[in-house]
């Protein structure tokens, strides 16, 4: 009798094994994709990914390239991959130096700002003086009754810069503020360090569109406006990279690995909520919902430093590779500006260098069809995956954007990136954030689990 029962109970476990065990083939195979997909896609979480943000474009602000300010953000980032579990690298590399300045107003606000090299640098001896508008500052006229002992607020001309600084000079100007009007891609100017054939003894800054906006409206309206202003100039910088990794189960030297990166910096004056506290939010909160899923391949996330200054800590980190090395990167996710709030952005992109697919953008491009959140492919460099590419590493940039056209180039970007607007109230968008994380990071599963074999003919291209 019990052993009958037994027999019988025996049977009846071995058909459970095998009705569940098919039934779980069964409809892997049918939605194998969206079921690994889903692993993702349902743990990401955008609100998550918003509390790294405000940590780094709220309270700790602009994180400029070789200060203070980007050691701290290094710092953040170490900490949660750390809390995660991840293995810590940080590497640091010299950066040029830095020419700073800071514009208090009225005794209230302080602006960072760009100072030239060839004004007087302050340091703890500020100049303050009442401001005034002398529109180009080209012709005597522009000055009324001169300058002494005012601050001059001028409309930057790249082409006459010269002159409309001797202007100033001649005028007896105590201080000197450029306000850029335009950036290189339509945005509003941004913050800059204005270059000049000769030296002055007076600061000399340049600051953002919006910050000349700002400082017109209150003449305009007639205020008194008082500035203080103080220059810096830094210099034996030191930036940072910090890489976080999570071992494959089983280690060679032959392990492959994907990596996910974001530059940790942004650009003198800007919060660079959107670029790139995105990109660094997101690979955050990918690395807390990845740490546990050991697959054979490594993952790694890298947080680059100076970015903003030409590339430094991608490049740096690329170069310190080895051939071996190198060869074990299957593909890179290089999230840059990736919640924008702009209304006439279209897609997530994933640009490759030269436009062609390669094994990340194929990744993506799957994963947004599967999503329903299309992905489109496109040719874009400008950011942390070129170092990649040029070592015949597969990367692409994540970036949303409107494309009107390849060839010529046309294209729609927000107007305030590297700009004092590029705050989470204004440019940040948490859907869009949301729709990244769930795309990048089931393409980056999808790389961990079905990785490509090491040597491809799209591999050493270049
Ligand atoms: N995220 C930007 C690149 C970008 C901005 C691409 C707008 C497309 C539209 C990046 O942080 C950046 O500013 N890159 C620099 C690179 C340069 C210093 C080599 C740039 O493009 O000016
Ligand atoms: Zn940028």
């Amino acid at each position: 009798m019990r052993i009958g029962s037994g027999r019988r109970s025996m049977a009846l476990a071995l058909a459970m094994v095998f009705l569940v065990s098919s039934l779980f083939f069964v409809s892997a195979d049918v939605s194998a994709d969206d079921s690994w997909d889903r692993m993702i896609s349902s743990r990401v979480d955008a609100d998550r990914a918003m509390d790294h943000l405000y940590m780094l474009s709220k309270k700790i602000g602009p994180r400029v390239s070789g200060m203070k300010s980007e050691k701290q953000a290094a710092k953040y980032i170490a900490t949660q991959l750390k809390r995660h579990g991840y293995q810590i690298d940080e590497q640091s590399f010299s950066v040029p130096d830095q020419y700073i300045g800071y514009v208090h107003l009225n005794g209230k606000e302080k602006w960072q700002v760009g100072a030239s090299p060839e004004g007087r640098i302050t340091n703890k001896r500020p100049v303050s003086g009442s401001l005034i508008y002398v529109g180009e500052g080209l012709s005597q006229k522009d000055y009324g009754k001169g300058a002494a002992g005012k601050m001059v607020l001028i409309q930057y001309d790249a082409d006459n810069r010269n002159e409309q600084l001797k202007r100033a000079v001649e005028n007896n100007a105590r201080g000197v503020l450029f306000y850029s009007t335009t950036g290189s891609r339509g945005n509003h100017g941004p913050a800059f360090s204005p270059r000049f054939d000769e030296t002055v003894d007076i600061p000399v800054l340049g600051i953002s569109w919006i910050h000349g906006q700002w400082l017109m409206e209150r003449l305009e309206k007639g205020e008194r406006v008082k500035i203080k202003v103080n220059t810096e100039h830094h210099s034996q910088l030191t930036s940072v990279n910090v890489i976080g990794s999570r071992p494959a189960k089983t280690r060679s030297s032959q392990t492959p690995v994907v990596m996910v990166t974001a530059h940790l910096d942004s650009v003198v004056g800007a919060p660079g909520a959107n670029d790139n506290a995105s990109g660094t939010a997101l690979a955050l909160e990918l690395a807390r919902v990845m740490k546990n899923d050991g697959t054979d391949v490594e993952l790694r996330f890298a947080f680059f430093g100076s970015e903003e200054r030409g590339l430094l800590g991608s490049r740096h980190y690329v170069d310190q590779l080895s051939d071996e090395e190198a060869d074990r990167i299957i593909g890179v996710f290089n999230a840059d500006m990736v919640a924008t709030r702009y209304e006439h952005v279209t897609h997530l992109y994933a640009m490759t260098v030269d436009g062609e697919e390669n094994p990340v953008s194929k990744a993506a491009v799957q994963a947004g069809e599967r999503l329903g959140h299309p992905v489109a492919q496109g040719r874009f460099g400008s950011s942390d995956h070129v170092p990649f590419h040029q070592r015949g590493i597969p990367a692409a940039l994540f970036i949303w954007m409107r494309v009107d056209s390849w060839d010529p180039l046309i294209y729609d970007i927000e107007k305030v990136y590297h700009t004092p607007q590029d705050t989470i109230e204004e440019n940040i968008s948490r859907e869009r954030m949301q729709t990244a994380l769930e795309v990048i990071g089931s393409a980056v599963f999808d790389l961990l689990r079905k990785p490509q074999p090491a040597q491809e003919p799209w591999r050493r291209a270049s």
